[in-house]
């Protein structure tokens, strides 16, 4: 976000608080009730962690809610066992919900493909995967990575792997098979789950021969199972006999019951890579309880979830968003959830507005990178579908701008839906800032206040309060994550280095406006978010450096009207090398190889140098000004100020 887009946010002084109606029936109804639950969360954080973590079961009670001892390796709810699996589905099925829609699912093609899991349905499905994983000798602490499309299979192996403790990493079916491998072999994972196939605007995906080429040489697995995808005959793919296992076969005469194993509070519930600033996507880790209570009573508190309601999150379970609030939350919470497997365009751009229509939606949870598209398909699309069964919108993964707000409160929202703006990141496990919907005046593009629980300010570099700065978070939360796979001293210098180590530094720049309204500008790293992917430069430029005809490569982060921001990357050849449109593809196939589509870059411009300081170190914020074609900084520090006319003069031919 750049500083004209801070400027018009800070001058953005429309405020919507919500209507009389949703306020009367919130389960936070109204200014007051929030502010005397939010003084008790800050004052008492303990005992209110405590209080919440008693709506859910446990095996053994804790003896210890939260063990700061060993800073910043955090410990909540010490003691105590519990299962996340259970409290999603067994608890729901004995307390009389068994046959309450868990997951309504839509795939791609529609019609002739649709299914409605209740929760009894889903007991039985996740039981019978948890027994048959069982069989094939995985245990607790095991690894496993899922790759596959948002088929009603993905949320049930999750959830069976849950059961049994062992540890997931659901890997977004849209990387790459170097991807893949990168994540297997840093967890070690022993088995893979993945499907033949899964469509994606009308196209099959073979995703199983993605893994059996990730996976080749991976010595740790030892098992793949495949879910046939389809009705009839599966799609085409290889079967590996002794390693590979038809899902639909493994499962079929397997037991029904599967006692729940009984989980350690800390122990790890998943990993999730993410990329930084540095090196190769991170493991992200976290655990079982702290996660578990900071998913349920955050869905609870900021989606106003109630027994009737029929969520729908738009993500993908392959990113934390989908963790946390298509799978966990919901079903801690018992709600109905709403899973699609598609496109949003495909057949036609009104596709998310039909499924809304039919399935009489009430919440509604995307992301401003599709709010920005459905934006320029136009408002005929919505227009034509009745949306009045829903009551409360959100967004998350980055800043909403205020124009993309006020089109989906007016268009979408009919003006009557609360919007809950929510941030947070795969590191914090679950939403850290969000207006609560019955009680917080909203503006348009702010992210408002704190959550239950959570003290959170912006900061200058030195730790002073400040109206522009960077965002921290001063105390510690249940679902925060609990370290990166294998690298502990990766997981200090990335966020607790800043201020002493005494807050947690996300990443982000926030403005804080004087009523005290968190609006948060987006990374101060070199992360970049593409369209809500978090993506990191580092890992793109070593990608170009490995092709032989480049010797250096910086790439930097834009602003995109649809996808918030876009990748540019200058490129700079060997001497004697001429840089070609074939060079250009070359190099784009490398990105499909090594990360997937999502992450080429929009520009790639070939420079004879790159702007440098005298002491070499690469200055992307003038490359930032070249490629956003503003009047340039200081350039005073550069060692050889020409580099910047001549590739403002490449840019422009680019
Ligand atoms: C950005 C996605 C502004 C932010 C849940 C963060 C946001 C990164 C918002 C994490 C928001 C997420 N407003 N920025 N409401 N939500 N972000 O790990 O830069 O994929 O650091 O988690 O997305 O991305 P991640």
């Amino acid at each position: 976000m750049t500083q004209e887009s801070l400027e018009s946010y800070s001058h953005e002084n429309r405020m919507f608080p919500p209507s009389e109606d949703f306020t009367k029936e919130a389960l936070i109804p109204g200014i007051e009730a929030y502010q005397k639950e939010y003084a008790k969360s800050i004052e008492d954080n303990e005992g209110y962690w405590a209080e919440i973590a008693e709506n859910l079961e446990w095996f053994q009670p804790w003896n210890r809610v939260f063990n700061g001892d060993d800073r910043p390796f955090f410990k909540w709810f010490e003691g105590a066992k519990t299962n996340i699996t259970y409290n999603c589905v067994d608890r729901h099925v004995h307390n009389g919900l068994g046959n309450k829609a868990a997951i309504v699912w839509e795939g791609e093609p529609g019609e002739t493909d649709k299914r409605v899991l209740t929760y009894w349905d889903l007991y039985r499905e996740v039981n019978q995967c948890a027994n048959a994983l069982k069989d094939l000798g995985m245990k607790k602490g095991d690894r496993a990575a899922l790759y596959l499309p948002m088929i009603p299979e993905l949320a049930i192996t999750t959830l069976a792997c849950a059961k049994l403790g062992i540890i997931h990493t659901v890997i977004f079916a849209g990387f790459s098979s170097n991807s893949i491998r990168d994540r297997v072999d840093d967890c070690q994972a022993k088995l893979v789950i993945t499907a033949d196939g899964g469509w994606r605007r009308g196209q099959v995906l073979n995703l199983k021969s993605i893994v059996d080429e990730a996976i080749d040489g991976c010595e740790s697995v030892t098992d793949v199972v495949i879910v046939k995808r389809g009705h009839g005959d599966p799609f085409p793919c290889k079967v590996k006999e002794g390693r590979d296992h038809w899902y639909h076969r493994m499962v079929q005469d397997k037991p029904i019951h599967c006692e729940p194993e009984p989980i350690d509070a800390e122990e790890l519930l998943f990993l999730l890579y993410t990329s930084g600033t540095t090196g190769k996507p991170k493991g992200i880790m976290h655990s079982t309880a702290g996660y578990m209570v900071y998913a349920y009573q955050t869905m609870r508190t900021i989606f106003d979830i109630k027994p009737e309601d029929v969520y729908w999150c738009s993500a993908d379970i392959g990113w934390i968003t989908g963790h946390s609030y298509i799978l966990y939350g919901p079903l801690l919470n018992g709600a109905s959830i709403v899973m699609y497997e598609g496109a949003p365009n495909w057949p036609d751009s009104g596709r998310f507005w039909e499924i809304i229509e039919k399935y009489r939606v009430t919440i509604f949870y995307t992301a401003p990178t599709a709010i920005r598209a459905f934006m320029k398909w136009g408002e005929s699309w919505p227009n034509q579908r009745d949306l009045s069964s829903l009551r409360l919108l959100g967004s998350v993964g980055e800043p909403i701008n205020p124009e993309a707000w006020m089109w989906y409160h007016t268009v979408i929202g009919a003006e009557k839906c609360p919007i809950v703006d929510t941030w947070w990141q795969t590191e914090t496990g679950g939403i850290l800032i969000s207006p609560i919907p019955g009680a917080t005046t909203t503006k348009p593009g702010s992210a408002t206040f704190p959550v239950f629980g959570i003290d959170a300010d912006v900061l200058t570099e030195e730790g002073e309060p400040t109206e522009t700065g960077l965002l921290a978070i001063k105390n510690v939360w249940p679902g925060i994550m609990r370290g990166i796979w294998g690298d502990k001293q990766r997981f200090i210098d990335t966020y607790w280095c800043k201020w002493g180590g005494q807050y947690y530094f996300p990443g982000d720049g926030a403005h804080k406006d004087k009523d005290g309204y968190i609006w948060v500008i987006g990374r101060v790293d070199d992360v970049v978010n593409v369209s809500g992917h978090r993506i990191g430069t580092a890992e793109l430029e070593s990608i170009f450096v490995g092709h032989p005809d480049v010797v250096e490569s910086a790439v930097i982060g834009i602003n995109h009207d649809i996808k918030g921001q876009c990748l540019v990357s200058f490129v700079t050849v060997k001497a004697g090398i001429i840089a070609t449109e074939e060079l250009v593809i070359q190099l784009k196939e490398l990105v499909i190889k090594e990360i997937g589509k999502f992450a080429i870059p929009e520009k790639i411009v070939f420079a004879a140098d790159l702007p440098k300081t005298r002491s070499g170190k690469i200055m992307r914020r003038l490359l930032r000004d070249i490629a956003e074609n503003r009047a340039m900084g200081n350039v005073t520090t550069l060692a050889d100020p020409s580099v910047v006319e001549e590739l403002k003069r490449k840019y422009s031919e680019n």
